[in-house]
């Protein structure tokens, strides 16, 4: 009887490098607007580094951001506020060879970091395209008003964006911390008026944070070219994301009352990121109930 050769396996991890994966479709911007005009929720999940990003993607995950949220859980900062360009290319372009690696077929959106497009239009036309040759598909930026004219200059020169209101953790210290936004008629009427401003400048999608349920469903169906994707934000939007430490309870404080441990019930990480994609879609996360304001 002849013996099998013992392998060793991959050391350091197991992205394999060529993938023996069956071919899937890979994600674009037309795919996920046929995902919304079927009513199936996009996910999205952060990720920062090469392995957990082909991880998510072999799940299903649709979309993956390389959040500067890195900054508190990579960097252990204090906010987002100290993350350079040069930090969130490094994560971008070790996220990219990832998903290459696994053939993967996720949407890869960056952020923008704090400072790097405020200055001028072509400050951050230079910004976003340091980040789309590290890899990213699309780039996202904070804020509203002042913001729609820059994100009209990036889509013209074909630069995909994301836009990210309510809660925006750049500005948290002009916002006095980290809390639920457009609560107020005022506020509301605000967060309202910016994301259509967003939305005609051409932003394809728009993340929500922390923003009360019933304002980001009537926003979801105010906007039909701007994909709502909600975190604290209610089920009522185009997608959800969460953080990746967060959603696999890698965490030692308090969870946000919008967060779920998807580890808790699962019994490896591929297997959280696949309970997170079913629950999205089959609507039963977030639960108004439990993690909405
Ligand atoms: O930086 C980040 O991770 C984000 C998400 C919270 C949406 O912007």
């Amino acid at each position: 009887m002849t013996q099998a050769p013992v392998t060793a396996g991959t050391p350091y991890g197991t992205i394999p490098p060529a993938s023996p994966l069956p071919q899937r479709r890979p994600v674009s911007l037309p795919r996920l607007a046929q995902m919304r005009e079927a009513g199936e929720k996009i996910t999205m999940v952060t990720a920062y580094d090469a392995t957990f990003a082909a991880v998510a993607d072999a799940a299903g995950v649709e979309c993956i951001l390389v959040g500067d949220s890195l900054g508190m859980v990579c960097q252990g900062l204090h906010s987002t506020v100290g993350v350079s360009l040069q930090d969130m290319c490094y994560h971008t372009a070790s996220v990219a060879r990832g998903l290459h690696r696994v053939q993967g077929t996720a949407w890869l959106i960056a952020d923008m970091p704090y400072g790097s497009y405020a200055e001028s239009r072509e400050q951050a036309m230079r910004s976003a395209c340091e980040l789309m040759q590290a890899g990213a598909h699309m780039v996202k930026l904070e804020g509203g008003g002042w913001t729609a004219p820059t994100v009209q200059f990036l889509v013209e020169r074909g630069v995909p964006v994301c836009a990210h209101l309510g809660l925006t953790p750049q500005t948290v210290h002009a916002l006095g911390g980290y809390r639920v936004q457009g609560k107020s008629d005022e506020g509301a009427a605000t967060l309202r008026r910016h994301a259509l401003e967003l939305q005609d400048a051409g932003a394809s999608m728009l993340v929500l944070e922390m923003v009360p349920a019933q304002l980001s469903r009537e926003l979801t169906a105010e906007l039909p070219h701007c994909h709502t994707i909600g975190i604290g934000a209610g089920s009522g939007t185009a997608g959800q994301v969460l953080v990746l430490h967060d959603m696999l309870g890698v965490n030692l404080g308090k969870m946000a009352r919008f967060v779920h441990n998807f580890m808790a019930d699962a019994d490896s990480v591929k297997g959280a990121f696949e309970a997170y994609v079913h629950a999205v879609k089959n609507g039963s996360f977030p639960d108004d109930s439990k993690h909405a304001w």
